[in-house]
């Protein structure tokens, strides 16, 4: 039980650990690095201004968005950190094209976006580490397609750091959500949001709107769905959109609410990544008692067709998610 001083990100994921017999403890320091790893890019982006890390690098990533310098820094910080743990036999990054294969080893993959909202660094918006988790299925040293393609619902654990007013971690390991906050002052994540659930009301509608013209039919008819029901409702539901998936998923789950980046015209194939990016916050939601979907299914049942599969994306609370389905449904009669 916490005392008077709050229960520590490691407790807790002990804690949880000891629910599993079996388990070796090594996901649970897993975990506990990829915090460490967050308390430092933590660390450099509260700093970024003063240390001259603001601004782009001037280079292009695999995904042919610029790359900030902070970009790179917390890929670096991964790698050192995460990497080197002696945990992962596998990092797939949004940074690199190739996944880094880790010659010590580990029993466990995991994939993350290093650095998500980059484009909003050097206006102080709140930006974040999104994280997901895997075990490795095939047995010995070598890495397989079957060990890194793996479809979300195989997630063992996933989570984001959020760089905001303050240092939020908020992970699941299948054991529900819960949100830990840094204080800066012990270089601790102390439990902040136990049990964070998704399943009242939705009050906050995400979408970049001045992607309009690129939409498919169902976007605009579900919309104008949501914003019926808003209108029986008395305007319960407000649109707000930061723009740094990782910042507007944390408000919706904190509020209530639905974020979408669909398919469009420019962006066919969907324009965030399944594997960085879409699959663990769908994790998260559903543990949280939302849901994510492409439109069609369920982002957990997508299977990963290449490192950098981008899709489309509906997350946050259930009714509005299958709402869309629902739209995409009707318009595909
Ligand atoms: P990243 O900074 O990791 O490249 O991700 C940016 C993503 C996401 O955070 C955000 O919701 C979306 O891109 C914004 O895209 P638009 O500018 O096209 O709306
Ligand atoms: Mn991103
Ligand atoms: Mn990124």
């Amino acid at each position: 039980m916490p005392g008077t001083h709050g229960l520590t990100l490691t407790a807790h994921i002990r804690n949880t650990q000891s629910l599993h017999p079996e388990a070796r403890g090594e996901l649970s320091a897993l975990l506990t690095q990829v915090g460490v790893a967050g308390k430092m890019i933590s660390s450099k982006v509260n700093m970024a201004g003063l240390l001259g890390v603001l601004g782009s690098t001037g280079k292009i990533n695999v995904q042919g968005e610029i790359v900030q310098k902070l970009d790179e820094m917390a890929e670096d910080v991964m790698q050192d950190i995460v990497g080197g743990s002696g945990l992962v036999c596998a990092m797939l990054s949004e940074e690199r094209k190739d996944i880094l294969e880790i010659e010590t080893g580990g029993r466990y993959v995991i994939a993350y976006d290093p650095l998500d909202g980059s484009s909003n660094i050097d206006a102080n918006v709140s930006i974040g580490t999104i994280f997901s988790i895997f075990r490795k299925l095939s047995p010995g040293t070598e890495v397989t397609r079957a060990d890194t393609m793996q479809k979300g619902c195989e997630q063992v654990a996933a989570g984001y750091i959020l760089y905001g007013s303050s240092t939020v971690f908020v992970y699941t390991a299948g054991e529900g959500v819960h949100g830990f906050t840094l204080d800066p002052s012990v270089g601790e994540y102390i439990l902040s949001h136990p049990d964070i659930r998704l399943d009242g009301k939705c009050k906050c509608f995400s979408i970049n709107q001045c992607n309009a013209p690129y939409w498919d039919a169902w976007v605009h008819d579900w919309i104008a769905r949501v914003m019926e029901r808003n209108d029986a409702d008395k305007r319960r539901i407000s649109g707000r959109h930061i723009g740094s998936l990782v910042a507007d998923f944390h408000r919706n789950l904190i509020y209530g609410g639905v974020f979408a980046y669909p398919t469009d015209a420019r962006s066919p194939k969907g324009k965030l990544r399944l594997m960085y990016e879409a699959s663990p916050l769908a994790f998260i939601a559903e543990q949280a008692g939302g849901y994510a979907s492409d439109g069609r299914i369920s982002i957990l049942d997508l299977e990963p067709e290449e490192l950098h599969h981008r899709t489309g994306l509906i997350i946050g609370n259930r009714p509005e998610v299958e709402l869309a389905e629902d739209c995409v449904g009707r318009a595909s009669i």
